[in-house]
């Protein structure tokens, strides 16, 4: 079998309708189902699903561990919008937004645990590799949260910091979830380390399209607010490439165009014409697509034929021309 994206979120999205949860407090539980019910890609379950398939694994097995996966991933992006002031979400009102703020990391902090409670239905002999894996994840990704708090406020951040912080915040979380997958197959070391790294660099090319699409997105589409990092201040891999080009005149009206004195349109619209002038939405997309390279170069490794590698091939392609 050599199943596809589409027949994986179908499942996936079952699983996570049906999730158990008590009904009292309403305010706790009821941001979960919401959240959860919003509709998102699903790519990491789905590949966490696709890895485990392309080792032989125990699809049934590698189901707690995608849910456990795309839990937790939810529940980052309820944290997450938090601390972005994010008003949008899938299309929607963001959980602290249409709630409040105490009860957005409230219902988070139960995701968070729920998120285990999946992880710890794994077959016994593989849990404690799981876990430590898991762990090791979920830390990271709060350390390149920090940092991406941290460098709103720091003016010269290098373009090795920031690939450090995406790699932290994003890519190492699709690259657990093809680990997982690998380890719940019992695939070999070296398999499920090419598939970490082909998750790595496919995560790192995935948060560079999140920034380019958070500025140049179909608003109607995104399901973000377009034009939300710019108003936050964030170091994204548009704005240091800017900075690298910009001629001084063009520094000091990107560097003008953030401070207090605009708007939140004239600074979005101000940094915008900057971007354009220096060619930015095109280097952006080169750099996408070098890390993109990076990650097929991986896949091509792993000891499988080809064409059982097809469905994550598919779903790698697919993301780099996402629109939300
Ligand atoms: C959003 O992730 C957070 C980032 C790492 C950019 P997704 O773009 O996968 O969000 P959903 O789950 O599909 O909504
Ligand atoms: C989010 O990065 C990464 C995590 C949620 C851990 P962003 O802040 O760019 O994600 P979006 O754009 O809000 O989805
Ligand atoms: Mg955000
Ligand atoms: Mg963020
Ligand atoms: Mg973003």
């Amino acid at each position: 079998m050599n199943t596809s994206w589409i027949t994986y979120a179908k499942l996936l999205e079952k699983e996570l309708n049906s999730i158990e949860l008590n009904s009292s407090p309403k305010e706790l539980y009821d941001p979960i189902k919401y959240i959860l019910n919003l509709g998102g890609k699903r790519i990491r379950p789905a590949l966490c699903l696709m890895s485990a398939e392309l080792f032989g694994g125990d699809i049934k097995e590698a189901l707690y561990g995608a849910i456990s996966i795309e839990v937790f991933h939810n529940f980052t992006l309820v944290h997450d919008d938090i601390m972005d002031e994010a008003p949008m979400r899938r299309g929607q009102a963001t959980v602290h937004e249409k709630w409040n703020r105490d009860i957005a990391i409230l219902s988070g902090d139960v995701m968070f645990v729920k998120a285990y409670e999946f992880l710890a239905k794994l077959d016994q002999k593989h849990l404690p590799a799981a876990l430590k894996l898991f762990n090791q994840t979920a830390i990271q990704v709060c350390e390149g949260q920090q940092m991406d708090m941290n460098f709103e406020t720091t003016k010269a951040v290098t373009l090795s910091e920031y690939i450090k912080m995406i790699e932290l915040k994003t890519a190492v979380l699709l690259a657990c979830s093809l680990k997982l997958g690998a380890l719940i197959a019992n695939a070999s070391e070296q398999d499920a380390s090419l598939i970490y790294q082909f998750g790595r660099n496919l995560g790192i090319a995935f948060q560079i399209q999140d920034d380019l699409l958070d500025a140049y997105g179909d608003p109607d589409k995104f399901g973000k607010r377009v034009g939300g990092d710019i108003i936050s201040h964030k170091k994204t891999y548009l704005l240091l490439t800017a900075l690298e080009k910009a001629n001084n005149q063009q520094k000091l009206d990107l560097n003008l165009s953030l401070s207090a004195s605009f708007t939140e349109e004239q600074k979005v619209t101000k940094t915008l014409a900057i971007y354009n002038e220096l060619n930015i939405p095109e280097l952006t997309k080169a750099a996408m697509q070098s890390y993109f390279n990076e990650a097929m170069e991986s896949l091509n490794k792993i000891s499988a034929e080809k064409e059982l590698k097809k469905p994550l091939s598919d779903i790698a392609e697919m993301l780099m021309s996402r629109v939300k």
